[in-house]
């Protein structure tokens, strides 16, 4: 990867596996379906965390930064994954956690400050306005320099990255799915597409009606060639239904993987939903990347 090199021994299984899913339900629909495997990437930067971090941490070596600091709410799995990869990657690391401080730690919050990540806590006010001037200048009055990795990851570099991911399909396809929260992981899948191929991005929060602008302005280059699918959110963020539970509990018993329910089930629940139908119909080559 360039100029960044881990401290210690971290294994990055890039390019992740590509594996086919065989499945009656799908066969009937007359689709093929791959999983792209970007969640074996590592256990502690899977998925679109490494492919988001990836260009900017060498960013933040080439700008000679000590020290990453990110925003997110108190289960961000990019806090997480940037508290592991100050650790292999010798940052210091500040996570600006959204709300008060709940004692004992949460396991994603314990676990960023087990990788020497430092916590610090803003009022719901303040964070809505944590990307204006007045709340980095506080920060940098109160931590110094630093690299300024946005809420989830997603800006111009974790993009590129995500770019990445449709070239290291050696199979031939013709749609590409990811579930969205921010939208860059999309905007960079699309961004590295050939011709005839198309990118669809489930929501995973109710009334995402941002998103299509969200994605359209985190790429370098309108691709046009992506849309989004808002219909199977379970209700919004982190929520849940006894109908996506049973499809998790389904997969796993069928193919051995647990799907993560926040993000990779809504999305996976919405293709067996699609296909067959107009946005997917029969003979479509699919790829679902796992992204975490
Ligand atoms: C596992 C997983 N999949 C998908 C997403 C959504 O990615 P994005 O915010 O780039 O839309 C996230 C959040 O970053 C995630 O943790």
């Amino acid at each position: 990867m360039g100029a960044v090199v881990p401290a210690g021994a971290l294994e990055l299984r890039v390019p992740s596996p590509v594996e086919e899913l065989r499945d009656e339900r799908l066969a009937r629909a007359g689709v093929r379906l791959l999983l792209k495997r970007d969640d074996l990437i590592n256990p502690d930067i899977p998925g679109n965390k490494w492919r988001k971090l990836k260009y900017n941490l060498e960013a933040a070596r080439r700008q000679r930064h000590g020290l990453l600091l990110t925003f997110g709410g108190a289960y961000s799995n990019h806090v997480r994954a940037t508290a592991a990869a100050g650790h292999h990657f010798g940052f210091s690391t500040v996570g600006v956690i959204r709300g008060e401080e709940h004692l004992p730690l949460n396991p994603v919050l314990a676990y960023a400050v087990s990788r020497g990540m430092r916590l610090t806590y803003m009022d719901r006010t303040a964070y809505r306005r944590k990307n204006s001037r007045e709340v980095t200048s506080r920060l940098r009055q109160r931590f110094g320099r630093f690299y300024l990795l946005p809420e989830g990851g997603s800006n111009g570099l974790a993009v590129r990255g995500c770019a990445e991911i449709p070239a290291e399909i050696g199979e031939q396809f013709d749609v590409i799915c990811c579930p969205c929260g921010t939208g860059g992981t999309l905007a960079g899948i699309a961004q590295g597409l050939g011709e005839g191929q198309r990118a669809l991005g489930f929501s995973v929060l109710k009334g995402a009606g941002f998103l299509e602008r969200a994605v359209a302005d985190l790429q370098a280059r309108p691709s046009g060639n992506w849309s989004l699918e808002h219909g199977f959110h379970f209700g919004g963020f982190a929520r849940r239904a006894p109908l996506l539970d049973r499809f998790i509990a389904e997969f796993h018993e069928r193919h051995g993987l647990d799907l993560n329910w926040v993000y990779t089930a809504k999305m996976m629940y919405g293709i067996y939903a699609l296909a067959g139908q107009a946005a997917l119909p029969p003979g479509t080559a699919i790829v679902a990347v796992i992204t975490g």
